[in-house]
């Protein structure tokens, strides 16, 4: 589903939210924003949870800024979401379908299905305690978009996870918007993911938008000296890693402002490259 978010504002003391973006249906799109800069907020504005001071939220053609969150049909994944302890994985992810007063025959057909878009199969009568932290965040983003929503909404989903599954849930992310038709909005802190999933990039910094744009077209051409120093040196587009005299090293393919696409062997904290061609 399409989304139109037109010059919605939200005023805190330390920060006012003014904001405008338009997200194509079916497409993957990132904020990216230093820490504080709004972006919780903005989808607590977008999914109804918070109420807009000013503006337009339109999902579709249909206006949705006066109407309450459990009628705006959006998936949500919260930072640090928290499962529902007391139940197990199959109940986690039916719950929304249960809220919605669905028969025990189309629950048990979408659980399954959300089930195995995560590659959770087999899963069901799990206790979620007993899952491991990248099973944790599957379960989550299953139960967000069980019900089908038109619009599942992100909010650093691979934040706190280490590396080797951040990648592995990195991948799994893009396949999931690959495989379905959902319309994503993933806000993060971290360029790198929103680079390697997203069909859009936006910018965010102090409630406001610096700049829009194709991941590459932001990467290569910032338009301000925040959005430059946002980007870093480089973007690692894909890399696997490798011992070199001993230590951990990725090699792969990244982007350089000055240089475009080219190979490169970075180390493991991504602090330091060196190029290959
Ligand atoms: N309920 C609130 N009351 C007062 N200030 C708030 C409230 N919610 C958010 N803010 C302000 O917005 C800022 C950004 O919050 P947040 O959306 O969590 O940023 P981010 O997710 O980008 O880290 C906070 O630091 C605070 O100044
Ligand atoms: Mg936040």
């Amino acid at each position: 589903m399409k989304v139109k978010i037109e010059k919605i504002e939200k005023s805190f003391p330390e920060l006012k939210i003014d904001f405008s973006l338009e997200v194509e249906s079916g497409s993957f799109t990132s904020i990216v924003g230093p820490s504080g800069c709004g972006k919780t907020t903005l989808l607590k504005l977008i999914s109804g949870l918070l109420e807009t001071e000013k503006g337009k939220i339109f999902f579709g053609e249909k206006e949705v800024t006066k109407i309450p969150p459990e009628k705006r049909n959006t998936g949500l994944v919260f930072q640090n979401d928290t499962l529902f302890s007391h139940l197990n994985v199959f109940d986690n992810i039916g719950f929304g379908l249960k809220m919605r007063k669905k028969s025990k025959k189309e629950i048990e057909k979408k659980v399954l299905n959300a089930l195995e878009l995560v590659h959770l199969q087999g899963f069901e009568n799990r206790e979620v305690n007993n899952l491991s932290g990248g099973e944790k965040r599957r379960t989550a983003i299953a139960r967000a978009i069980s019900f089908e929503p038109d619009l599942l909404l992100l909010d650093e989903p691979l934040n706190g996870l280490d590396a080797k599954l951040k990648e592995k849930m990195k991948l799994f992310l893009k396949e999931l918007s690959e495989k379905t038709s959902l319309t994503v909005l993933m806000v993060t802190h971290d360029i790198d993911e929103a680079f390697f999933l997203s069909d859009k990039i936006v910018v965010m910094n102090n409630g406001r938008v610096e700049q829009e744009g194709k991941p590459e077209e932001i990467f290569l051409n910032p338009i301000n000296a925040f959005v430059k120093n946002f980007v870093s040196d480089y973007v690692l587009i894909e890399g696997k890693p490798r011992i070199v005299n001993g230590k951990k090293m990725i090699e792969g393919k990244f982007l350089l402002p000055a240089k475009g696409k080219g190979k490169a062997l970075i180390n493991f904290k991504k602090t330091n490259y060196k190029f290959l061609d």
